[in-house]
């Protein structure tokens, strides 16, 4: 829509050249291939309408709003998510994510000439036309849950003349008709390592997925092993997509535990963690592995405190402390089978004993019949997955 007016159409090109330097210039675009893919698969190609995150105001630009289309052509090559689809509870289920993250993605994928790959996720298509522009269209397979994403994919990459494999598929299964993969690369995040990509994928090809559950998560990479196993470790790298919308991953929910968690009497004592401790993602890291499946929120009910809340729907566990309580009166007070405040202490105490260990120092290893540990070689301790 903005092929017709060539001033736009300069500054399309002159912001999507700023962006690569600004890539560039943070050691986020380093090869050379894939900075060309970056200049000639362009992402407001891939993003005609969306809302913005918070902190760029939250509103909705569209490309065919000529009255914005200025406004909507800079948001579009700022490095942040843009927020493509909603389901019923305004939740966004479709982004097109940060270029920075995509840059990350392609970069430590380690994809290279030759290389069939999958992409679970296919979103807004512009990370599998980039992979289409670096690799062939042949190359590239790309699975989305959701029908109208891929359609409106299809229909931007055929506009560029790319033609990668798109169907609607639960990536957590992988896409066995076209493998197998020389690399998967996952743009939602996950739990655990779906057992079956590992037969999707050829020995010595690499899984990249962002491990993670409610507190924290983080980039992983695997390589499959000869005997079907994988193992490899977390990324420096850090990023943050959307969780994987699948069956196989879905948590029990358990509404009334929020509730129960914030009003219900329980034994109380002091604590010395206040929950700003899991504002730090390092530790965040370990005490997601330390308390796999929990959840974490500010709840507060009519006229009282504002709480900080753990929740374990399995167990139905839960733990609250008084957000604006200061160090020195904070109280926990816990009910279930759990003590899950005790759990994230006896974790702090671990991370700060351990030297606050960061995602990279960590390893994981997936067995051919499913079973996943991450491992702190550094002291020959393991924590099994799922998240
Ligand atoms: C962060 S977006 C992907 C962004 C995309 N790679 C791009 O370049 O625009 C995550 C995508 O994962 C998709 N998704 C969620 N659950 C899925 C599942 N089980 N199988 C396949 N795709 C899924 C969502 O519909 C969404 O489009």
């Amino acid at each position: 829509m903005i092929e017709q007016d060539s001033r736009l159409s300069q500054l399309a090109i002159d912001l999507n050249h700023a962006l690569i330097e600004r890539l560039a210039a943070t050691g986020k675009l380093t090869t050379r291939s894939w900075r060309t893919a970056f200049e000639d698969v362009p992402r407001h190609l891939f993003a005609p309408r969306f809302t913005l995150p918070d902190n760029l105001g939250g509103h909705a630009l569209d490309v065919a709003d000529s009255a914005h289309r200025e406004e909507w052509l800079r948001a579009v090559y700022h490095d942040e998510a843009l927020l493509t689809v909603f389901d019923e509870r305004e939740m966004a289920t479709t982004s097109c994510s940060a270029p920075s993250v995509v840059a990350t993605m392609l970069e430590s994928s380690q994809a290279t000439d030759g290389d069939a790959v999958l992409e679970i996720g296919t979103g807004t298509g512009w990370t599998a036309g980039l992979l289409s522009h670096r690799l062939g269209s042949e190359a590239v397979t790309s699975v989305d849950i959701d029908p109208r994403c891929v359609a409106e994919a299809r229909e931007r990459l055929n506009h560029l003349g790319l033609d990668p494999t798109l169907t609607v598929a639960d990536g957590y299964l992988g896409y066995p008709a076209r493998a197998p993969y020389d690399r998967i690369i996952a743009t939602a995040s996950l739990r655990r390592v779906p057992p079956v990509w590992l037969q999707q994928v050829r020995p010595g090809g690499t899984i990249l997925t962002d491990l993670r559950g409610d507190f924290a998560g983080n980039l992983a990479r695997l390589t499959v092993n000869k005997d079907g196993s994988a193992s490899g470790r977390f990324l420096p790298e850090r990023v943050n997509f959307m969780p994987l919308r699948s069956e196989e991953e879905h948590l029990h929910e358990l509404p009334e535990l929020a509730s129960r968690a914030v009003s219900a009497p329980g034994p109380h004592r002091r604590t010395n963690l206040g929950p700003v401790a899991l504002r730090k993602w390092e530790f965040a890291f370990l005490a997601q592995l330390s308390i796999p499946g929990a959840r974490a929120g500010r709840i507060r009910i009519k006229g009282g405190p504002m709480y900080f809340c753990l929740t374990d729907p399995r167990s139905e566990s839960w733990a609250r402390v008084e957000l604006e309580a200061g160090d020195a009166d904070r109280e926990v007070t816990q009910g279930g089978d759990r003590r899950l405040w005790d759990e994230l202490e006896a974790a702090y105490e671990l991370w700060t004993r351990l030297d606050q260990p960061q995602p990279v120092d960590f390893t994981i290893t997936v067995s051919p019949g499913g079973g996943q540990s991450v491992t702190l070689p550094a002291i020959d301790k393991q924590w099994s997955l799922p998240l």
